[in-house]
């Protein structure tokens, strides 16, 4: 696996592979790799003969008083599992590499970027759809992956790469799950072995919420509120938990038949996000 910290090599080794017929495949990341990111590399690997990740905390993500500092860097095991994984090549920029000094320009994917978690957090999708889109310009890729857990991320992304014309196909993955049903998360590092055991209620309140809808129930309003007072009564402090159409992410209506159950929820210190995604025969 070759790794490069700078724009020039990167785009060097590419443009190699670009000229030799090659198609490109790229999996972004913020490093401390989990199970789920693999799971991308897997996924996407079997996508293009190229296989990039990048690894970048990308500090203009993080809202002030959010983890930038002690997120959860670990470079070196890293490097051996996308080793392991066969990557061709893995992009290591620093910050002024990204931005150099005093970038001007900021991607803003408008209504969806202000919903769920960028109400929580404003400015994160910005600084999401700011990073990848220049991280789609440096690579290149043909093909790109994400994991469906950034549920409203992916959205973000998709509509981005539509807006702006950018000549990549998005493809999404579905959420690794510990036996618990808890969602692999770089952030659950941050959880204490007594919170490890409440997590998993999480993704169980959106399974209860999911099979009621299933089963007729059309109130939306009344499963959320109970999977709030569920959740509360458990030890969270939910930030949000709404039923909504995939389509735009906006809160569903009863005619709805593509559904997402969005959720987002802090136990202790840590902010844990999660979603299930289902259709609804009507
Ligand atoms: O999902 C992530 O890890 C990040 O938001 C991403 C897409 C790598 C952008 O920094």
């Amino acid at each position: 696996m070759q790794v490069v910290k700078t724009i020039v090599d990167l785009r060097n080794i590419a443009k190699k592979w670009r000229k030799a017929g090659e198609s490109i495949a790229f999996v972004p990341t913020m490093g401390s790799l989990h199970a789920g990111h693999l799971k991308l590399v897997e996924e996407a690997k079997k996508s293009a003969d190229r296989m990039v990740v990048s690894i970048f905390v990308n500090p203009a993500q993080f809202g002030v008083g959010e983890d930038f500092e002690v997120y959860p860097r670990t470079e070196d095991e890293d490097k051996q599992k996308l080793q392991a994984s066969e990557v061709d090549l893995l992009f290591l920029p620093n910050v002024s590499e990204m931005y150099g000094d005093g970038a001007k320009t900021l991607v803003s994917v408008k209504n969806l970027s202000m919903l769920h978690c960028g109400a929580s957090r404003p400015g994160h999708f910005d600084g999401v759809a700011t990073v990848v889109c220049k991280l789609f310009n440096m690579v290149q890729p043909d093909v790109a992956f994400f994991g469906q857990k950034d549920f409203q991320q992916l959205a973000i992304i998709r509509t981005m790469v539509s807006d702006l014309n950018i000549p990549v196909e998005i493809m999404s993955v579905e959420t690794v799950r510990e036996s618990s049903g808890l969602a692999m998360s770089s952030r659950n590092g941050y959880l204490f072995s007594e919170e490890l055991q409440v997590a998993p209620k999480l993704y169980q309140a959106l399974c209860v919420a999911r099979d009621e809808i299933l089963l007729g129930e059309k109130r939306y309003s009344a499963i959320e509120n109970e999977a709030v007072t569920y959740l509360q009564n458990a030890g969270f402090m939910v930030d949000y938990f709404s039923v909504c159409r995939v389509d735009d992410l906006y809160k569903a209506d009863k005619r709805e038949t593509d559904l997402v159950v969005l959720a987002a929820a802090k136990l202790g210190r840590t902010r844990l996000i999660d979603n299930i995604c289902f259709s609804v025969v009507r």
